[in-house]
């Protein structure tokens, strides 16, 4: 029990987290290209506002949702997503009163009390991104292309972007109507998740994985033979925009997601192969902000799972991981040398060095091993000699190569000798 963390939880342990930090700073760069800005919010809310905005029929929140009360017996929920939270924040920050749209994104973990399995964590992380306050299409083709400019920087192939209309309001009732007198006759044939859902939530069940399900949908009407003429004309702009961006993506009428706030654009991106599953989705949620009790105000946006992202990269044989061994070892060749080396460390690292030491009193062979498996490029060694004489010795640890430096110019050497980049900001 000590020794083992919850169900549904992972460590991520420093050489995956090099993974993470790497593409964490892919998802960051990439958001400065497109303007949006990080905005960090709790990883609680009020319950209410999962089950206001991402809908109470929802699986999540009829399943999911780690909800506790506090200590004055608040209900409060471990966010399962970002969105709600988003919202919350725009609305809070009055972010309404300036000019739109406004651009955030983040990145964080996420809470779902699922089954875990391969790829389906209990706490997960999500790179998403959100914009308020404006329903032009090209804003949802910038988000979805900002979503697969992510994949494609870190080096993913094959992945297949859905695209889907759910219509609005206006159109959608039509839509539900439809295909519940298709789905009447049929409601014995579903799986039990399914007839639940044939009452409260039946646009759901065109998204059931199970195989009586799927082949019922098949025959289901399309939601887009039923798109007003504003749902169906914005669906064919973002077309437009995706086409022109030079993003392809597949028109997959049955697309529903898992969250109620949806309205018009619907998208997934989907990993390749029977494994397959989504990796990212996202749409627009115009009515969100209203719900929520803000001035009416469009939005769209998307997250990715980042565990999914990570696990996909590994089937490609994409693990980058860049060693992030310190530069410099610092060796004494005798303890009363310690000292001195200790004062070499400080004053390396104040000049932005990246530079380490032994803590263990080890000799100087198991200093030289030990540095070799911390990946140091360079081993400065300090004995009495060396103190003796104002110098130092540098050894190139890759190419065994042996240099005698003066104490004073050690840092300038040790600066020309490394990549600039190498060399941290002072
Ligand atoms: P979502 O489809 O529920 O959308 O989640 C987005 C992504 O999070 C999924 O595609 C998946 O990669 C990852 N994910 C979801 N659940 C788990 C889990 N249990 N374990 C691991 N990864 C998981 C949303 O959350 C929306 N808020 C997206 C959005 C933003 N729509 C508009 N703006």
């Amino acid at each position: 029990m000590l020794t083992s963390s919850p169900r549904g939880t992972t460590d991520i342990l420093p050489e995956e987290a090099r993974r993470w930090q790497w593409m964490e700073a892919v998802a960051r760069s990439l958001c400065a290209r497109y303007g949006y800005e990080e905005i960090r919010t709790p990883a609680f809310e009020h319950t209410e506002l999962f089950e206001r905005g991402v809908g109470d029929a929802t699986d999540i929140v009829e399943k999911e949702m780690y909800t506790f009360l506090d200590r004055s017996q608040r209900s409060l929920t471990l966010r399962p997503e970002g969105t709600a939270g988003v919202v919350r924040a725009y609305l809070q920050a009055r972010l309404y009163s300036q000019p739109q749209p406004i651009k955030l994104y983040y990145i964080g973990p996420m809470f779902r009390y699922g089954r875990p399995q391969s790829g389906r964590l209990r706490q997960f992380h999500q790179f998403g991104v959100e914009a308020f306050g404006s329903e032009a299409a090209d804003l949802d083709a910038e988000v979805i292309t900002l979503a697969g400019d992510f994949f494609q920087s870190l080096g993913l192939t094959g992945l297949e972007l859905h695209l889907n209309s759910v219509g609005c309001a206006d159109c959608r009732p039509g839509y539900r109507q439809e295909l519940v007198q298709y789905l009447t006759p049929r409601v014995g044939e579903l799986c039990e998740t399914c007839r639940s859902r044939y009452e409260r939530n039946p646009l759901r069940i065109l998204d059931c994985k199970n195989e009586a399900c799927q082949s019922l949908s098949v025959g289901a009407p399309k939601v887009t033979s039923f798109l007003c003429p504003k749902c169906a004309a914005h669906l064919r702009a973002v077309e437009n925009h995706l086409r022109a961006s030079g993003m392809a993506y597949v028109l997959d009428p049955f697309l529903v997601r898992g969250l109620d706030y949806y309205t018009s654009t619907a998208f997934e991106i989907m990993l390749p192969g029977e494994a397959g599953g989504s990796i990212g989705g996202g749409g627009r949620y115009d009515k969100l902000v209203e719900v929520c009790g803000g001035p009416p105000t469009p939005a769209v946006g998307f997250a990715v799972g980042l565990e999914r992202t990570l696990l996909a990269m590994k089937q490609q044989g994409l693990t980058p991981a860049p060693s992030r061994g310190p530069l410099v070892f610092v060796a004494v060749a005798a303890p009363e040398a310690r000292a001195a080396a200790w004062e070499v460390l400080c004053a390396l690292r104040r000049a932005g060095l990246n530079a380490d030491k032994d803590f263990l009193s080890r000799s100087l062979k198991a200093q030289m091993k030990y540095a070799d498996r911390l990946g140091a490029r360079l081993a400065v060694i300090l004995g009495p000699e060396e103190i003796a004489g104002g110098w130092v010795t540098v050894r190139d640890l890759q190419h065994g190569i042996q240099d005698r430096v003066n104490r004073d110019e050690l840092i300038g050497y040790l600066q020309q000798f490394l990549p600039d980049k190498q060399v941290e900001n002072k």
